[in-house]
């Protein structure tokens, strides 16, 4: 039989990708971790319970605690109960955890490889996993290029008999530009780009993908999307939680590192990008590398001028007293870590010439929130009295990520009653009230496209290396001046991050 030619447009057609996933194996390495527990098994319980994953599928857990396959299912069934409180079915989880397996190991040893790799090919035999694999790095980030390699020299790099390799690394993906390459070409090494997934959790989330729809399926949004209608974007990705239990990896990350370089980055690729040509990996990706190639780096200077960093100290969120950073778990009680991000910035392009982009990230604000706040330019001329237009501000659309799903625009109306004063109202969309669904958490529509072989909303290797080039030079210069200003926790950050919009006669936005 003649073989059918792939053409790039063939593989660029989404439509070709299975509609269910093929039969597989998921091997997590760092499986006693907390993303484990808290995130990936719910996920692919939740797949289980909407019959999503094959009958054939496995999950291997790879620690190096001992422990059996049946105190590891205990452990996660736990987990899940306390999370769902008590909602778990026995009937799903019965049949689900029945293809959860443990194994104990030490990821740096060749050994746990050649043992890895029996126990799969006994799955093949018995579960019918058919030599696919799906390797999960959530390890410590120190160890992921030490499993790459490993794997690649244990000939993991392929599936079996035919069967596909895939490998998802988590994040964070390196600490800097130069760390990102070598992790890029150390994977590379052994995996095509196509088998590899870096994954930022934020694009698997409903709203964040909703950017695109909002921006690509309606015809009203686009012609004004530019340096021509928006006079600023502010991005803030708010938490009022701290670091909790999570010291001593957050005093290695800091805000910067953790949400900034990634989860606030690919926000802004969205929103500012092309529209692609059509809704798969190489085009969507494509246009995000194009708007991180088109940030302007800082100078020292800018850095200076365009940079703010902080750390919260004791306060008081939704009425109750919490610590300051430095007196978290696991802190150096003078560390200098930021827990609090604002930069501007500006997308050098035809389309955002002149336009800045005002983003934030911090933890300890007053409440949790994930927004993208367009603010067009105020109506060039009221024919109203001054008097009459007091309450009214220019046009913002904000698009809601999290909680609070949904859209508002905000826009001029006149307050009934008589004479003409005008104000400032929200025309408001509730996802939650639209579809009358809930949105699916973020790892199980990411899960399930690593199941189906679908990379769109996994970053490519370009994407990281060029969302660390912009950063490059803050982390250089934080780390040459050990100053950090400081906010109570509670707050939207130090007053320095206030400055930042308002030497440019504009402010933040309260979400
Ligand atoms: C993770 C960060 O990537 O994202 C955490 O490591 C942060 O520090 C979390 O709390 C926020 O995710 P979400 O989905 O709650 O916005």
């Amino acid at each position: 039989m003649a073989q059918t030619q792939i053409t790039p447009e063939a593989l660029r057609d989404d439509r070709r990708l299975p509609k269910a996933p093929e039969p597989g194996a998921m091997v997590i390495f760092g499986a006693s971790g907390d993303l484990t527990r808290r995130k990936l098994i719910p996920a692919l319980y939740d797949l289980a319970a909407q019959r999503r994953l094959p009958m054939e599928f496995a999950v291997v857990g790879l620690s190096r605690s001992p422990m059996s396959h049946e105190e590891f299912r205990d452990r996660l069934r736990d987990a899940l109960e306390e999370q769902r409180d008590g909602g778990v079915s026995d009937d799903v989880w019965e049949s689900f955890s029945k293809g959860i397996f443990y194994l104990a190991g030490d990821s740096r040893k060749p050994e746990t490889y050649e043992e890895l790799r029996g126990f799969l090919g006994e799955l093949d035999e018995e579960r019918g996993t058919q030599g696919n694999r799906m390797f999960y790095l959530s390890s410590s980030p120190s160890l992921f290029p030490t499993i790459v390699e490993r794997l690649g020299e244990a000939g993991m790099n392929q599936g079996e008999g035919g069967g596909y390799a895939r490998i998802v690394i988590e994040k964070p993906f390196g600490r800097d530009l130069m760390s990102a390459r070598e992790l890029n070409a150390g994977i590379q090494r052994y995996f095509e780009e196509r088998q590899i997934y870096r994954i930022d959790h934020y694009l698997g989330k409903e709203t964040v993908q909703n950017i695109l729809a909002l921006r690509f399926a309606n015809g009203i949004f686009e012609p004004i999307w530019n340096q021509h209608y928006v006079d600023h974007v502010q991005i803030t990705v708010a938490e009022d939680i701290g670091v909790g239990t999570r010291g001593a990896f957050y005093e290695e990350a800091g805000a910067l590192r953790d949400i900034v370089q990634n989860h606030l980055m690919q926000v802004l690729c969205l929103t500012a990008m092309e529209p692609p040509v059509a809704f798969d990996a190489e085009s969507v990706r494509e246009e995000k590398v194009k708007v991180l190639r088109a940030v302007r780096r800082m100078d020292d200077g800018e850095v200076e001028r365009s940079a703010v960093r902080g750390q919260y100290e004791r306060g008081w969120v939704w009425g109750e007293e919490v610590p300051g950073y430095r007196e978290e778990e696991d802190v150096d009680p003078s560390s200098t870590t930021e827990t609090f991000v604002a930069l501007r910035l500006f997308v050098d392009n035809w389309r955002w010439a002149g336009v800045p982009f005002y983003v934030r990230a911090g933890k300890r604000m007053p409440k949790k929130a994930t927004e993208i706040a367009v603010q067009f330019h105020a109506a060039p001329h009221t024919p109203f009295s001054r008097n009459g237009t007091e309450g009214l501000e220019p046009n913002v659309l904000v698009i809601r990520v999290q909680p609070d799903e949904g859209v508002s625009l905000k826009i001029g109306a006149k307050v009934p009653g008589s004479g003409f004063e005008v104000r400032s109202v929200n025309m408001d969309l509730l996802y939650g009230s639209a579809f009358l669904e809930e949105a699916p958490d973020a790892y199980q529509r990411l899960l399930l496209d690593l199941m189906l072989g679908d990379p769109t909303l996994f970053i490519r290797a370009d994407e990281t290396e060029g969302a660390w080039s912009i950063l490059e030079p803050v982390m250089k210069h934080w780390s040459e001046s050990g100053e950090i200003p400081f906010y109570p926790a509670g707050t939207w950050g130090p007053e320095e991050a206030d400055e930042l919009p308002e030497r440019d006669g504009r402010g933040w936005r309260r979400p």
